[in-house]
């Protein structure tokens, strides 16, 4: 059985992660990163989402790889590094392959446990492929190690995640991506502007699969910095913000409560909020300015009939 090389990068340091999540939560209004959600529960809470009627981004993106893969590969370029950021399951970068036919598969995630498995079962289907598993928290730093093959590369950024950045942020990771591709190309799926309630059921089903998510960030908080948050004193809130194109995510406390960690408390009270996630809907004109500004040139773009969901690739 062949098994997937791995880098881990992201060898929780423990310290830096205290001190970014001390700091969030010293804040007013409290906040927490979403890359926090991430734990291995975490990870399949966000699988079990993309399984929701009302969640239409996962399915909608997968749709348009399945219908355009070949034309995404021309504007591309085949045999080339495939750097999947993010990459969860793998799934949609695995449904890729074919049609870009990568010379490695580099899946990076700051969920270790979940992409080792992941990673690994997609191996044994892949067995001629060579693939890298890499441990690392691209919000801080994107520099690839010497396993990840040389330029020009393939950088893959699907599940709209770049809105979980502002657009300020989005384009400080947007140059650390067209620097990483290293004269290659990017292949990223976007989230567009739509109807409020379609939003927002999207960000909140009924089942409370997406309300599970957001709490268990209290967990994986508690495992990271010893604190005593319990979930079930929290609720979920989530709601579009039309002024600043985003779905906003948030934590809000059910009744006052005290929340204390080893060397330090925080006093919440009833309805204030601890903010988990944006997640910010982008005009189609406005992602290709912001590609632009980061360096990408010739822009090709992918929608749904709809217009709900965009996938764009551009050279680096
Ligand atoms: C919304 S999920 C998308 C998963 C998959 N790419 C897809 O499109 O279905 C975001 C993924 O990015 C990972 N992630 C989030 N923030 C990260 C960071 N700062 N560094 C590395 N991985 C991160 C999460 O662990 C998760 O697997």
């Amino acid at each position: 059985m062949r098994e997937p090389a791995f880098v881990q990068r992201f060898v929780a340091d423990a310290a830096a992660v205290r001190q970014e999540l001390l700091r969030g939560l010293a804040s007013s209004p409290a906040r927490v990163a979403p890359k926090f959600f991430y734990d291995l529960l975490g990870s399949r809470l966000f699988d079990a989402i993309t399984a929701l009627d009302e969640y239409y981004p996962t399915r909608t993106e997968a749709a348009l790889f399945a219908a355009h893969a070949g034309d995404m590969a021309r504007a591309c370029g085949t045999g080339r590094p495939l750097v999947d950021l993010g990459a969860g399951n793998c799934a949609k970068a695995a449904s890729l392959f074919p049609a870009l036919a990568p010379s490695q598969y580099v899946a990076v995630d700051i969920s270790v446990d979940f992409l080792r498995d992941a990673l690994t079962a997609l191996q044994q289907r892949h067995p001629a492929l060579p693939m890298l598993g890499l441990g690392l928290d691209f919000s801080a730093a994107l520099d690839l190690p010497d396993a990840v093959m040389p330029a020009p590369r393939t950088l893959f950024y699907p599940g709209s995640s770049i809105g979980n950045f502002t657009p300020d942020e989005a384009l400080a990771l947007l140059r650390r991506m067209h620097a990483a591709c290293d004269g290659g190309a990017l292949l990223i799926g976007v989230d567009g502007v739509k109807d409020t309630a379609v939003l927002e059921a999207a960000y909140d089903d009924p089942l409370g699969v997406t309300a599970a998510f957001n709490l268990n960030l209290l967990r994986h908080v508690n495992a990271l910095i010893g604190s005593d948050f319990d979930p079930r004193r929290w609720r979920h809130v989530a709601f579009f913000d039309a002024a600043a194109s985003r779905i906003e995510m948030h934590l809000e406390a059910r009744e006052a409560q005290t929340v204390c960690w080893p060397g330090g408390e925080r006093r919440f009270a009833a309805g204030e909020r601890v903010h988990t996630e944006n997640s910010c809907k982008y005009l189609p004109g406005d992602f290709e300015a912001l590609l632009h500004d980061a360096g990408f040139r010739r822009a090709r773009r992918w929608s749904d009939d709809r217009g709900w969901f965009h996938v764009f690739a551009a050279q680096a």
